[in-house]
């Protein structure tokens, strides 16, 4: 890469002519531009196959359905597929009253001709007339003096005047864009767009669209924010001037042009969903709007269901929206690192317990219900990277058990434990039934079929309760019937249990129980932790109807678990 000596930053992009600026002083964005999507125009133009028309009708139906209110259709003197769909779209009145169609021309007399025929009987129309005005273009491809190309762009403003008188059934809204911006010498820009706004402000009767593009992306998003706003002050008549932006990504900071040079001034975005345009694309308008809603702006636009705008993206296009595209992408809520799990649940939890409505979990800048993904499968995601806060949100959120702070730990190795060796990803049925399989109602070798207690209730003030217990078991395939007393109900059962000629040598260590909403074939759940001789601990987890007999059936599971380590049962 030692080449990197025949590039400039000077070269492509020329200097400022001046140097104080303003933008940076503000730190965000305070209401929704005027958006208007060029999917069917610049997005479609770079498609490896370009849409069909009931394509490009799908996808125009969707934008109007989230929002838009301009709509680029196409270049309809550019190719016949183009204007029939321009054609298709008026002559079967599918334009909604409150969307204008937007439409591309260059600067010359045929095509300006075209372009009105093709739109003729649309009711709102905004024609784009574009010129390329970067002295490498006017260098190398055009070779024309600067009088020349302002010329070129003045017959074309000219010319859809013209038009505009010819068809007076349509309520015509102009745009100018100096194709090439980045470019382009600010002074060169300002005279040209204040050329064509001359001829166009005196007889319009609405505000004049002036299109910037970063048609290649050139610099550091701040110089663009400069050049934005240097022609946000030069610019004739502003106040009846729309300074539209139309950033592509050829740096991969369209987004950093767009929000920069919204507060450089400018008010209105050209751009595609999910960033679909020539090279590296079109500036982002899902992120752009997204971004927004996440600083408490109404982004205008509905993104509240981004599956289905993937969806209809991917299918249309042939395109694909990347796991990590901001908002859209398959695992841009996931997280899969322990800490990072463990900070979700409690931020969580907190807002739970606190009601506070404003979003401030860790690790999410967006709640991911707001468009339309949900929390377990989106975002606690487990594999051998994931911890024990992970596994127990994935256990309470989808089945509805809440594992105690305690056995977390032992329950998160041993679940991650399971994806490490497979080298997978857990789904979480998988993390379920692994977690069922190992701790819940485990019968073998020891099984209490039935247990009746009796509450033993002294007269004398000094003295504790008691609990007596007649149960019936099978160890190892022997039957048995049991009494025992203890003070408390697993303290009875234990009792019963040493009876038998077994070594149940064990300590309690810890008990818990809730009842299970999400699984309706159990009401409680129990989770009993003992420990051996040794200090060693085993947990186990009892469902059943009865909470009574779901503390039994977790006793008992903790103790199958201790046998397969111990063996005292041979
Ligand atoms: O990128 C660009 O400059 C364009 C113009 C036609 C606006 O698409
Ligand atoms: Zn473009």
């Amino acid at each position: 890469m030692k080449n990197y000596t025949k590039y400039s930053p000077g070269y492509f992009v020329p200097p400022m002519p001046v140097t104080e600026f303003d933008w940076y002083k503000k730190d965000h964005i305070e209401k929704a531009p005027v958006w208007c999507s060029v999917d069917l125009r610049d997005g479609n133009q770079a498609l490896i196959v370009p849409m069909n028309l009931d394509e490009k009708l799908e996808f125009f139906n969707y934008l109007v359905k989230i929002g838009f209110k301009e709509i680029e259709i196409g270049f309809p003197a550019a190719s016949q597929t183009e204007f029939e769909f321009t054609r298709y779209l008026i002559d079967n009145d599918l334009i909604p009253e409150d969307v204008t169609i937007q439409v591309l021309t260059q600067s010359r007399a045929h095509i300006i001709e075209r372009t009105f025929e093709a739109v003729q009987g649309a009711k709102n129309v905004i024609v784009h007339l574009y010129n390329s005005t970067s002295f490498a273009q006017r260098q190398q491809v055009f070779r024309r003096s600067e009088e020349e190309i302002i010329g070129i762009a003045e017959e074309g403003a000219r010319l859809m005047l013209k038009y505009r008188d010819m068809y007076p059934e349509t309520k015509f809204q102009f745009q100018y864009s100096p194709e090439s911006f980045t470019g382009t010498e600010m002074e060169f820009a300002r005279d040209i767009c204040n050329a064509v706004i001359d001829i166009w402000h005196p007889v319009m009767d609405n505000k004049i669209i002036i299109n910037l593009p970063a048609t290649v992306e050139m610099s550091l998003p701040h110089v663009f924010a400069n050049q934005i706003e240097y022609m946000s002050k030069v610019l004739h008549n502003r106040e009846d001037v729309i300074l539209s932006l139309h950033p592509h990504n050829d740096r991969g900071t369209g987004v950093a042009d767009a929000e920069l040079g919204l507060l450089a001034g400018a008010d209105r975005i050209e751009g595609t969903l999910f960033g679909n345009g020539e090279r590296t694309g079109n500036v982002d308008i899902v992120t752009l709007a997204i971004n927004m809603f996440t600083h408490g702006v109404d982004p205008e636009l509905d993104f509240s269901n981004i599956k289905e705008a993937v969806e209809i993206y991917e299918r249309v296009t042939g395109m694909s929206v990347g796991p990590r595209q901001p908002y859209g992408g398959k695992l841009v809520f996931a997280a899969f690192s322990g800490s990072h799990q463990d900070a979700i649940s409690k931020g969580m939890k907190w807002r739970e317990e606190t009601g506070d409505n404003r979003w401030t979990c860790p690790y999410l800048p967006l709640d991911p219900h707001d468009v339309g993904r949900t929390y377990d499968g989106d975002i606690i995601r487990i594999n051998s990277q994931s911890g024990k806060g992970g596994v127990a949100y994935i256990l309470e959120h989808s089945y509805g058990y809440i594992i105690p702070k305690t056995m977390m730990s032992e329950l998160g190795y041993f679940i991650t434990g399971i994806s490490d060796n497979a080298q997978v990803e857990l789904q979480p049925r998988e993390i379920y039934d692994a977690f069922k399989s190992e701790y819940i109602n485990r019968f073998s070798p020891i099984d209490i079929s039935d247990a009746t207690f009796n509450h033993l209730s002294t007269t004398k003030d000094e003295g504790a309760d008691s609990m007596s217990v007649k149960m019936r078991a099978v160890i190892n395939g022997e039957r048995f019937t049991l009494e025992g007393d203890g003070n408390g109900r697993l303290d009875a059962v234990s009792n019963a249990l040493r009876q038998t000629h077994y070594n149940f040598d064990y300590d309690f260590v810890t008990y818990s129980e809730h009842a299970i909403s999400e699984d309706s074939n159990s009401k409680a759940a129990a989770y009993v932790c003992i420990a051996d001789k040794t200090g060693k601990q085993y947990w186990g987890v009892g469902t059943h109807a009865d909470i009574i007999l779901a503390s039994v059936n977790a006793l008992v599971s903790a103790l199958n678990r201790m046998n397969e380590h111990l063996h005292f049962i041979k």
